[in-house]
C-alpha cells in the first residue's frame, strides 16, 4: 500500500458516504479466515469502485481476481437491471466464501462466479463489457488487458489494482513483479486504443477508458 498518513486515510473515510453493511461483514471473516487479508480493497477503494459503477451503469462488468467478494459487492451496485457480473478466480477456499456472500446479499442471480485460471476462462466469455476490474496475480496484467480490450465497448472503463505496488513502481532497481507492472503501466500509456490515469489511491489504480 501507499505510504498515505493514517489520518488523513481516516479523515478520507469518516467523510465519505457509508457503505453497505454487508462490507463490513466480508472484510470481519477474511481477516478471520484468509492468511492475506490485505488483499482486500478495503473501505475507500471499495466506495470508489461503487461510485464509478454508479455513474457508468455498465450491462455487463467483468472481475478478474474475485477473493472473499468484497469489490464484487462494490462493483454490482451500479450494474443496469438486465446486466450481469462475471467474476473470476482460481482459489476454491475463498471462492466458497465470496460465493455465501453472494448469495446471502441475494445477487447470486447478477453475480456469476467462475472457478479456475483467468487466462483460460476469459477467451470462452461472450458478453461485451462497460467496465473490468483486473486485480488478480500482477504477472499476468499485460495479458488480461491484451483477452478484455477486444471484448469491451468503446467508452468502457478498465481498472487496473496494485500499479504502484507500494511505491515500488519507482526504484531505479525493480524486481520482477515490479517490472511487469511498469511494462504494463508504459504498455497502456503507449496504446492508442485507450487513454488513462493512474490513480495514486491506496496501491495505485490505473483507470483505462476505451477510445
Ligand atoms: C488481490 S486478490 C483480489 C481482491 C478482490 N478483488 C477484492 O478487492 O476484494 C487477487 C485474487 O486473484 C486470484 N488469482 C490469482 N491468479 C489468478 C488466476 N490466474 N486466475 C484467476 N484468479 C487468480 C487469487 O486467488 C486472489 O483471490
Amino acid at each position: 500500500m501507499l505510504d498515505i498518513l493514517p489520518a488523513i486515510n481516516e479523515y478520507c473515510v469518516n467523510h465519505s458516504s457509508s457503505f453497505d453493511k454487508i462490507l463490513s461483514e466480508i472484510e470481519k471473516t477474511t481477516y478471520q479466515k484468509t492468511t492475506s487479508p490485505h488483499m482486500l480493497s478495503g473501505q475507500l477503494q471499495g466506495s470508489l469502485l461503487s461510485m464509478i459503477s454508479k455513474m457508468k451503469s455498465p450491462e455487463y462488468i467483468l472481475e478478474i481476481g474475485t477473493f472473499t467478494g468484497y469489490s464484487a459487492i462494490c462493483l454490482v451496485q451500479g450494474l443496469k437491471s438486465s446486466g450481469k457480473l462475471v467474476t473470476i478466480d482460481n482459489n476454491p477456499e475463498t471462492n466458497y466464501i465470496a460465493d455465501a456472500f453472494f448469495k446471502k446479499h441475494h445477487q447470486n442471480g447478477k453475480i456469476e462466479l467462475m472457478e479456475g485460471d483467468a487466462k483460460k476462462i476469459i477467451p470462452t466469455l461472450n458478453y461485451v463489457f462497460d467496465l473490468v476490474f483486473i486485480d488478480a496475480d500482477k504477472e499476468s496484467y499485460m495479458d488480461y488487458f491484451d483477452l478484455v480490450i477486444d471484448k469491451c465497448n468503446n467508452g468502457a472503463l478498465i481498472l487496473a489494482d496494485n500499479v504502484l505496488w507500494s511505491g515500488k513502481i519507482i526504484d531505479e532497481n525493480k524486481d520482477k513483479k515490479t517490472k511487469l507492472l511498469d511494462d504494463f503501466n508504459k504498455k497502456i500509456h503507449a496504446d492508442a486504443r485507450v487513454e488513462n490515469i493512474i490513480l495514486p489511491i491506496r496501491d495505485g489504480i490505473n483507470l483505462i477508458r476505451k477510445i
